[in-house]
């Protein structure tokens, strides 16, 4: 059987692996018995790249893969500045390409890369590949909402428009270290703004443009933008959102709470609406066509320490206040194009489209910077993947001959309901990665994935990551390993994923507990902006020692990880994350609504769901509209997205003596799980328990 003969070339491989380097976390530690007794067992079947596949990969085999990790691990100094070497700096770093410390007890966490090199990660993006002869090759394909809408810039007419764009920022004042915030859909007009903003060492904050009012408003009373550039609407499916409503409700507030902005730049998206009809305040608003064109297509770039900050991404903790997750531009920059180097196996005739939205962590990394770093092609989409029918994604993937897709769980799985006739009328043949983000991928979205998408052909990437790591930290190298439907398997070269207990004492081999890393990679984060001590006491003190993910993960025989998702009071809705207080003080603003506590449950679709118990003001009696209210308001607060899949009506919470309330309880009311609720005479009122299941059909 085909199998069996390449197992036993990986065998080959992998019997040479000498004993793995102490202190590197738990490795990759498959050997011969391992793995032929894997091969028996039908719950790890492993999926093999075809010979041809691994011939030509980067990282062709277990064996190499184990080579460069160890390598990495022993002297990550030398390993990280040989791949930084090939980037531009306009001065090279201080002699230590890094230093760290993540003991609290040891003073201030601390952690720098290539400290003192000097360069620009736009002109890392564009200018070189220019100069490298790139200048003619599309950087970015666009395709729009509607069939038929599309457009393209190489990168030689990229640069010009980012350049167009950052001369006009410097002459709104905007200057290195001034904060920007982007609020636009997937239009060009995103990353180059992305980008512009790079060019002129400020730093960018993107929106989410699904983000309601009062949650953009959050973000730039935090932040205080210089700038604020947003478009008239834009057309989701058949339907049109007037984003510049938003922004104007947004700045109302954002003025009245002392952060007045002078200056919001709105690119008239003719495509879904004309400018005649959109809200205007003079003095304040100015289009983006009457200016930006005027400006030079050259601009000056601005040479920044590799330290210095790239950009904000706001994300959900488990309080109700956004993070806001600060990154630095050069460990960045080395990151998030390595990563995507070896993770998609990239080659420069490669067609990558990531269905992700420049709002989110996998937009920043892996649709503007990693692609562009490393020259490539890249497809940016406006709209929803399954309009105007669900083919529409296969119909893109032949469109531009995609050789690369990367999307989300939940996404696969949406589809994966619509049915095979979908898939199967396209060709789909340029494909030959696969890659999936944002959520554990359970193994039958993974199968349909893999058999259906894929044709049984292509090897899929499954990327475990966060905002927080700014790229890949456990991630299949396509062409290495034999992988495991469901499985992230192992880790990226640098990281060093330990799975501790909850003493955070560090537990070996086949195992389960809560995810750390030991130690730093080039991408982190380096801080929480304008709260340290939030970024300490989240990330760094619930283990001494360790970077804490907030993930749980288990650890096979064989060392692949399986991550099972957030141990903290984060809900992952269609691999979006939402902090369960964020839910809930949206509900509590309900002038009905007397207190509420949010759960995730598990969702077909989704992945995750969020579930809602609200107790309402006494007196006031239950009703549908008042649940359509409730609902409302978490929309108008947060944004739909968030919005709770269900209501339970609750005349009271299940709380301890000291008032906390025990979300165990409601987890398993919630999932109808009520022969395991466990212990529930530690309750201050133990009633509560039966009147809440006695209300679960409400
Ligand atoms: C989850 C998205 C399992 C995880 C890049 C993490 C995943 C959170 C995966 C970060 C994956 C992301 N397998 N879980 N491949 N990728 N997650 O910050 O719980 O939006 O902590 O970054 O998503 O979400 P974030």
């Amino acid at each position: 059987n085909n199998n069996d003969i390449r197992t036993i070339n990986h065998l080959r491989h992998v019997d040479s692996m000498a004993t793995m380097p102490s202190g590197a976390g738990k490795i990759p530690r498959l050997n011969a018995v391992i793995l032929g007794e894997a091969l028996a067992t039908e719950e790890n079947d492993l999926v093999f790249p075809t010979d041809e596949f691994s011939q030509q990969a980067h990282v062709p085999s277990p064996q190499k893969y184990l080579e460069m990790y160890k390598r990495s691990i022993e002297d990550p100094a030398g390993f990280w500045s040989e791949i930084a070497s090939q980037f531009y700096w306009k001065q090279k770093w201080d002699d230590s390409v890094y230093s760290e410390n993540l003991d609290v007890s040891k003073g201030r966490v601390n952690i720098e890369w290539f400290k003192g090199g000097i360069t620009n990660i736009c002109y890392n993006c564009l200018d070189k590949n220019v100069e490298a002869g790139l200048g003619d090759k599309i950087a970015l394909y666009w395709e729009g909402n509607d069939t038929g809408f599309d457009d393209s810039l190489t990168y030689s007419q990229l640069l010009h428009k980012v350049c167009q764009l950052a001369n006009y920022l410097k002459d709104m004042g905007v200057q290195k270290g001034d904060a920007v915030v982007i609020y636009l859909p997937m239009l060009l007009e995103l990353p180059i703004t992305m980008l512009a903003c790079a060019r002129i060492g400020a730093v960018h904050s993107v929106v989410f443009a699904g983000f309601s009012a009062e949650s953009l408003s959050q973000r730039i009373i935090d932040c205080k933008p210089k700038v604020v550039i947003t478009c008239n609407a834009v057309k989701r499916g058949p339907k049109i959102i007037h984003l510049k409503d938003i922004v104007d409700a947004a700045l109302v507030e954002s003025a009245k709470t002392g952060v007045p902005i002078d200056t919001c730049l709105v690119y008239e998206n003719q495509l879904a609406m004309k400018r005649d009809i959109t809200k205007w305040q003079d003095g304040r608003d100015i289009w983006w066509q009457d200016v930006i064109p005027k400006y030079p297509t050259e601009c000056a770039v601005e040479w920044v320490d590799a330290e210095d900050p790239l950009f904000l991404l706001y994300t959900s903790g488990s309080t109700g206040k956004p993070k806001g997750v600060l990154h630095t531009t050069g460990g960045y920059m080395v990151y998030t194009a390595t990563t995507f180097k070896y993770a998609f196996d990239y080659k420069p005739s490669d067609v990558y489209w990531c269905t992700a939205d420049c709002g989110w962590i996998t937009g920043h990394s892996y649709v503007t910077y990693g692609p562009l770093l490393n020259g490539a092609s890249c497809i940016v989409f406006e709209g929803a993947p399954n309009y105007p029918d669900s083919g529409r994604c296969w119909d893109i993937v032949d469109k531009y001959k995609v050789t690369i897709f990367y999307t989300a769980p939940t996404l696969v799985r949406s589809l994966m309901r619509d049915g095979d006739e979908y898939v199967t009328r396209y060709s789909r043949k340029s494909l030959r990665i696969l890659g999936s983000v944002g959520e554990p991928i359970n193994p039958s979205a993974w199968r349909w994935f893999y058999n259906v998408v894929g044709d049984s052909r292509c090897p899929i990437s499954d990327t475990w990551w966060q905002t927080e790591t700014g790229g890949f930290m456990i991630t299949p190298l396509p062409g290495a390993w034999p992988q495991k439907p469901g499985s992230a398997t192992f880790p990226f070269f640098g990281v060093k994923p330990v799975i501790v207990d909850e003493k955070g004492v560090e537990i070996e081999g086949e195992c389960s507990g809560y995810l750390c890393v030991k130690g730093s990679w080039p991408g982190a984060f380096r801080t929480l902006y304008g709260d340290y001590e939030r970024y300490e006491t989240t990330y760094f003190k619930p283990f001494t020692g360790y970077y804490f993910t907030g993930d749980g993960c288990s650890r096979d025989k064989d060392g692949y990880h399986w991550l099972t998702g957030r141990v903290d009071d984060v809900i992952n809705v269609s691999g979006h994350r939402i902090g369960t207080a964020e839910v809930e003080s949206a509900l509590v603003s309900h002038p009905k609504c007397a207190e509420a506590a949010v759960v995730g449950i598990e969702h077909e679709v989704k992945g995750q769901a969020i579930y809602a118990f609200v107790t309402l003001v006494e007196g006031e009696p239950y009703s549908e509209e008042l649940r359509k209210s409730l609902i409302l308001s978490v929309r108008k607060q947060i944004g739909a997205f968030a919005a709770p899949e269900r209501i339970h009506w609750a005349p009271g919470l299940p709380k301890t003596r000291s008032g906390k309330i025990m979300r165990r309880i409601l987890r398993k009311i919630a999932s109808g799980q009520l022969d395991e609720l466990g212990d529930t005479s530690t309750l201050a009122d133990p009633n509560v328990v039966e009147q809440l299941i006695s209300l679960s059909n409400c």
